[in-house]
């Protein structure tokens, strides 16, 4: 383009000679063309620049620095903040659940603000935590920005994680993931239900589609439309009243250790519940994470919804074993959709 602008104005020079000032108007030809060689050779060398090796590097540092700039930095903060290749900026987090608790639901409303960028439950796969090795390579992997799943988001990330459920390997390894936390600056997310029996009844539920599956015969742990919801909804699963108490006990004192064992990594605690009754958890967790406030949305549709008492089927004998007990209140309506 450049080119035939500079020819096309020559060649006007040309076919229009002037009669008076020749001298000049040569002079005033020669530095145009001087002008428009030096504009050309300039273009041409940043288009061989862009092709070099370094141009993903090049195109991050332009792309970064206005992400960088638009936050403030409290010398506090300093541990939190990270500039690993080149120079971006950025804020590690996990966010640490257990299976039913409303982690995926969480995690694409985190999804769905530009800045956040959560790559999902990487070590759902067995091999990534056989060992901390391969737990510390997963990990650096994540929080060096180079893995690309359909879940993450490279542009102006702000802040990057994952999902990692207390069963895959977090509680064996604590102490040197806890470590690795604290020297990589990574925050914990705790997202926990507050109603371990409703969990318990997805947990239930979730299993027999797995056998079952009712839709189309194709499993599914979460949903996009009530129609969806309601068919899987239908299922009403029967709780073992001899291991109700012992397993509500058994889940309840995961949590607790887990809490325990992380409480010296920066962190927040959440509940499935809070969130759903108040969506202004959803700006605590934003500030948390230092990103701008937005509104997060998801497309995920709750699969059960209203009195839990119409989701067990043997209600009459789970409320027996409950009553009097430290988890009687789990009977109650906890949240109204
Ligand atoms: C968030 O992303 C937007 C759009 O890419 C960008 O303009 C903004 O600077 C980013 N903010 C942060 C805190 O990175
Ligand atoms: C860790 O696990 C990986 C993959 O299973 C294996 O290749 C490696 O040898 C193990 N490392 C140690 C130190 O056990
Ligand atoms: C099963 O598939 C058919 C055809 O693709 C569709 O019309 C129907 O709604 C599906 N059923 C469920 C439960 O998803
Ligand atoms: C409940 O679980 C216990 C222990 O696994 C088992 O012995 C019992 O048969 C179960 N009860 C029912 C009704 O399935
Ligand atoms: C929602 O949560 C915020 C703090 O996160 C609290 O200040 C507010 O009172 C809560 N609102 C309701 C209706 O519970």
């Amino acid at each position: 383009m450049a080119d035939d602008l500079c020819f096309f104005t020559k060649e006007s020079f040309i076919i229009k000679p002037p009669k008076k000032n020749p001298l000049v108007l040569k002079m005033a030809v020669l530095i145009f063309v001087m002008v428009c060689g030096i504009y050309v050779c300039s273009t041409r060398i940043k288009r061989i620049g862009g092709q070099s090796s370094f141009s993903t590097l090049n195109i991050q540092v332009i792309e970064k620095k206005p992400c960088e700039a638009a936050i403030d930095i409290q010398p506090s903060e300093k541990p939190y903040l990270h500039f690993p290749k080149p120079k971006t900026f950025d804020r590690y987090f996990a966010i640490l659940s257990t299976q039913r608790s409303g982690s995926g639901w969480f995690e694409t409303l985190l999804n769905s603000h530009i800045n956040i960028s959560s790559n999902g439950e990487i070590f759902s796969v067995k091999v990534r935590r056989s060992n901390i090795s391969t737990i510390v390579e997963t990990l650096d992997r994540i929080y060096n920005l180079d893995w690309f799943t359909s879940a993450s988001k490279n542009e102006c990330t702000a802040a990057v994680g994952l999902k990692w459920m207390l069963n895959q390997g977090l509680m064996q390894h604590h102490e040197e993931i806890v470590e690795y936390f604290k020297t990589k600056g990574v925050s914990a997310i705790f997202l926990f239900r507050r109603n371990l029996l409703r969990r318990m009844v997805s947990i239930l539920a979730n299993s027999y589609d797995q056998n079952a599956k009712p839709l189309n015969g194709t499993h599914k742990s979460h949903v996009h439309s009530t129609h969806e919801a309601e068919i899987l909804a239908k299922y009403k699963p029967t709780i073992n009243t001899t291991l109700l108490i012992p397993n509500l006990k058994q889940v309840e004192d995961l949590v607790t250790k887990s809490m325990q064992y992380f409480k010296s990594t920066r962190h927040i605690i959440l509940y499935y519940e809070d969130i759903i009754n108040n969506h202004t958890k959803l700006l605590e967790v934003q500030e948390f994470l230092k990103v701008p406030q937005r509104d997060l949305n998801s497309r995920q549709v709750k699969i059960h919804k209203g009195a839990l008492s119409s989701q067990v089927e043997n209600w009459e004998d789970v409320k027996k074993t409950l009553k009097k007990t430290r988890y009687e209140s789990f009977l109650q309506e906890d949240y109204k959709l």
